[in-house]
């Protein structure tokens, strides 16, 4: 940079307001998104320009603010961590974009999300640019939604149980045999994880693997290394996150009492990857006993096959090999992972 355009930049940073030849620099001045410059070359890189809007927004005068550091917006209830985030970021020269707690002069609190920028001339870090937007409204909006989720979340889960206690005892009144009450309570369970998945994603869409691993948690915890899944992220709406869940659950019962987990040297590998739009996901099984076609297909196996293909809108298709079961299901990947609004229950 010539010496000409630096005095030219120190001269307008050093006009705090007023319409300059500089479109750029009346646009910083005039807009309504706060904005400061520091002066990294300083001592405790201070603030050496401040628009009307940030004073606006943190309610000090421009002369208590300039030649300060920013750090003056933070107090008590600031997170550590995120502050920690800003120094780190600083120190290395690079952007940051963060949300964080920060005060106004009369003390009240409100959430900036800040943008700081490193002002580089060559290899020379010159200033430093950030902007402020109070997003205090969306926050409160999140930490609703976070709360009330989780409200939702105790109060099917209380629903679930006592529906399994419900259903279990009356099976037991009917003298139902023990396996039929034991399938009813496990699949209950099954969808009690999905939606622990569910929940933990706000209820917007579930990463596959972890439905899978939600699914499979029980089995793995017993099977451990014998079960091995793979693949990459993939989102999934609810709806279709809790039909994996309970199909996954039906080829993992099916496994630990007829399939690969039955004996003691049988292996479940699990994979899924995403090319040219479409999902394919193998769960195939081996090294357990010599499998039969079934002669009739059970509620499992229309789970797996028809409940399956009609959600993902594709195929989806269990091969009984002789040599151990695999399924198959293949799907467009448009509209898996649909946003939570668009969501009906199942
Ligand atoms: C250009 C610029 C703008 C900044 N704006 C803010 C801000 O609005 N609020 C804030 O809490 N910190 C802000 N900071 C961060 C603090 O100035 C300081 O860098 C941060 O607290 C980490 O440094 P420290 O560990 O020395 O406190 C800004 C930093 C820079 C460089």
């Amino acid at each position: 940079m010539s010496e000409n355009d630096r005095q030219r930049i120190d001269a307008e940073i050093a006009t705090p307001t007023g319409i300059s030849l500089d479109p750029f620099a009346s646009a910083v001045r005039t807009t309504r998104m706060p904005m400061v410059i520091t002066d990294p070359r300083l001592p405790d890189n201070p603030i050496v320009f401040c628009n009307d809007a940030f004073l606006r927004l943190t309610g000090y005068e421009r002369e208590e603010i300039l030649g300060r550091n920013c750090r003056f917006l933070q107090g008590s209830a600031t997170r550590e961590e995120d502050v920690r985030q800003v120094t780190e970021a600083i120190a290395a020269r690079r952007a940051i974009e963060i949300d964080l707690l920060n005060y106004r002069k009369d003390g009240t609190t409100f959430w900036n999300a800040l943008l700081i920028s490193p002002v580089f001339d060559g290899d020379e870090l010159i200033y430093f640019f950030a902007s402020q937007l109070d997003v205090t409204d969306r926050k409160r909006i999140e930490e609703h939604r976070f709360l009330l989720n989780r409200e939702l979340d105790h109060r099917v889960k209380n629903t679930l149980a006592t529906v399994q206690s419900v259903v279990i005892q009356t099976l037991r009144d009917a003298s139902v045999p023990q396996a039929v009450a034991e399938a009813v309570a496990g699949r209950i369970q099954a969808l009690a994880r999905s939606h622990d998945v569910l929940t933990a994603e706000a209820w917007a869409s579930a990463d596959l693997g972890d439905v899978m691993r939600g699914a499979l948690e029980s089995l793995r915890a017993r099977h451990g290394n014998r079960i091995d899944m793979d693949g990459e992220p993939v989102r999934l709406k609810p709806r279709i996150a809790t039909m994996l869940s309970l199909a996954v659950h039906e080829l993992a019962e099916n496994a630990q009492r007829y399939g690969s987990l039955s004996t003691p040297a049988g292996r479940i590998e699990v994979r899924w990857s995403v090319r040219d739009g479409r999902l394919r996901l193998e769960w195939r099984e081996e090294g357990g006993p010599s499998v039969e076609p079934p002669e009739k297909r059970g509620y499992g196996t229309r789970v797996v096959e028809r409940v399956l293909s009609a959600e993902f809108g594709g195929e989806a298709s269990i091969d009984f090999r002789r040599e151990g079961i695999v399924f198959r299901l293949d799907a467009p990947t448009d509209g898996l992972g649909d946003e939570a609004t668009r969501w009906r229950a199942p």
